[in-house]
């Protein structure tokens, strides 16, 4: 076995790496247009809610998992899963662990190359002549009515974007990881406090500015209690917290593993988590939504974020209102691509880690050569969803790896964790070497309340009701009058409410539905390989000892 004994170089660069892990474009792109969409300060609550319940236990958990299985020489999910337990299937849930990571990565990836590019654009001075507007579809390569692109320069960036983050995996986990996020997260930090700043001060006299950016600031901000009695908000809360924290990923369960055995886990855990918290609710609250409010008004925010993601805001609204600011204009905008890009490459380095890792640890594949097979699978993938783009190929991957998947790994993986490890062990675990005192509290919380808040949220996004209204939806099926599917809902997607055409257009041309149904046939082929993987690796491994 060539497995490198890896190591973090110190305490501090650990917890900046999983910082970094979890501070993500999720932070700066999602998390705005999430609370805006929910009703600003109504979301706040359920988020911080989901948070405490949810997150922080499953944040102990999947540390706690993790450095279990580095003891035995485990660095990805299956083999850690395996530890957990007797049965020979628990293996087989740690199979998401690289499935999630893989196909998140991809698409995660391609975003992350945007953001490169845009820095360099916004340097150039390309959006004082070209407003975003026109440049972002024709950087995608989008023509009206077809389903398929193949942008030139996006490839180029996103090849750019992929070696970087080869070259930085294949240096090993203290010279690259540990070192990229020594650099990125306080740069990052630095590039959003400035424009906060820039940002919150704009006066109502400023020109071009409508309404004052406070106004922004107060609806994010203002918790709302109603917030708590939409099951909605409810579900986009979890959602939030889960993309945001990476876990259900097993991502984090990776660079856990090379934690020692004695050493502290629960501080580290929490501080990551909360300094996560921080850069997303303080800084990424305080950014995107305040500067657009200020120049297009808090009614246009709201409408611009409705039913669209972030990515609207981010790369299509921002750079030409930064044009508002004369010479500072070119630096902001590469402050904020820069922000976004470093916040991106920080986690995309935390998806490739588990797959070198198990790579390693099971075929005993050098650090360059899982790399480099890492950056060649993300590719391929990759350029499924830039490709087939218009067809939808990239929310197909955003759905199901980026949120369906984490909920279910999420959901098996505390199961397993505390019912067949059982609390008793895996209290000890979660609290050896502990430098803060775990309340107690959480013992009973991680067995009881975090697995069934999970499932609830699982069973919501199953089932979720046209229209969103849960109450008359329950009425309704009491009633005798069924239960009408969202099209948005799990089963809704599987069934494709609301879509009754077929993989061929009426001039015999390809239809979303096609590409939805083959980017579901591919995902489930990489699932598939991932388990085959496992499968002849433990194979190999029994074979050895016998
Ligand atoms: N947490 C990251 C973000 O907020 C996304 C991510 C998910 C990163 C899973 C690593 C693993 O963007």
């Amino acid at each position: 076995m060539t497995a490198q004994k890896e190591q973090w170089a110190s305490r501090a660069g650990l917890v900046l790496a999983m910082a970094g892990n979890a501070v993500g474009l999720g932070n700066f792109l999602r998390f705005p247009a999430q609370a805006a969409q929910n009703g600003g300060g109504v979301f706040l609550i359920p988020y911080l809610v989901a948070f405490v319940l949810m997150g922080i236990p499953l944040l102990w958990v999947e540390w706690a998992i993790g450095r279990h299985g580095g003891q035995y020489g485990h660095h990805s999910a299956p083999g850690m899963l395996d530890r957990l337990g007797k049965s020979r299937l628990l293996k087989y849930i740690g199979v998401f662990g690289l499935f999630t990571n893989l196909t998140v990565a991809a698409y995660y990836c391609y975003i992350e190359s945007w953001t490169l590019a845009y820095v360099f654009h916004s340097l150039k001075g390309t959006f004082r002549s070209t407003p975003p507007t026109e440049f972002f579809p024709a950087y995608l390569g989008q023509h009206a009515g077809s389903i398929t692109s193949l942008p030139p320069e996006a490839t180029i960036w996103f090849v750019v974007t992929l070696a970087l983050n080869v070259w930085i995996l294949s240096r090993g986990l203290a010279k690259g990881i540990e070192m990229a996020a020594k650099i990125g997260v306080p740069l990052l930090i630095v590039f959003g406090v400035v424009l906060v700043v820039r940002g919150l001060t704009l006066g109502t006299d400023a020109p071009g500015v409508v309404e004052s950016p406070l106004t922004g600031l107060n609806y994010v901000w203002n918790p709302d209690l109603s917030g708590l009695k939409d099951f909605n908000v409810w579900l986009a809360a979890a959602g939030q917290i889960f993309f945001t924290l990476s876990v259900g990923m097993g991502s984090i369960h990776c660079y856990a593993a090379y934690v020692k055995k004695d050493r502290d886990i629960a501080l580290n855990a929490a501080s990551a988590g909360w300094m996560n918290e921080f850069v997303e609710v303080v800084i990424g609250g305080s950014l995107l939504i305040p500067i657009a409010t200020a120049y297009l008004g808090l009614a246009a925010v709201k409408g611009a974020t409705a039913g669209g993601s972030g990515f609207s805001m981010g790369f299509l609204t921002l750079p030409s209102l930064f044009n508002n600011w004369g010479w500072f204009a070119p630096v902001a905008g590469a402050m904020w691509f820069g922000l976004l890009f470093f916040a991106g490459i920080t986690s995309s380095l935390a998806m490739g880690q588990p797959i070198l890792a198990f790579l390693a640890d099971e075929f005993g594949a050098a650090r360059a050569k899982g790399a480099l097979l890492f950056g060649g699978c993300t590719f391929v993938l990759g350029m499924w969803c830039v490709w087939l783009y218009p067809g939808g190929s990239f929310d197909e991957f955003d759905f199901w790896t980026g949120t369906f998947s984490l909920v279910v790994f999420a959901l098996l993986e505390v199961i397993v964790f505390a019912w067949i490890f059982g609390m008793e062990k895996g209290w000890a675990e979660i609290t050896r070497g502990a430098d803060m005192k775990v309340p107690v509290v959480f013992r009973y919380v991680i067995p009881y309340v975090t697995p069934l808040f999970l499932a609830v949220v699982f069973l919501g996004a199953l089932v979720q009701p046209e229209g969103g209204d849960w109450g008359e939806a329950v009425r309704g099926l009491l009633a005798g009058k069924g239960w009408s599917l969202s099209a948005g809902s799990v089963l809704g997607k599987l069934m494709h409410v609301g879509d009754t055409g077929g993989w061929h257009g009426p001039n015999g041309e390809v239809t979303p539905r096609m590409v939805k149904d083959l980017t579901r046939i591919l995902l489930s082929l990489v699932f598939l390989t991932c388990g085959v993987l496992v499968y002849v690796a433990f194979r190999r491994k029994e074979r050895r000892a016998s």
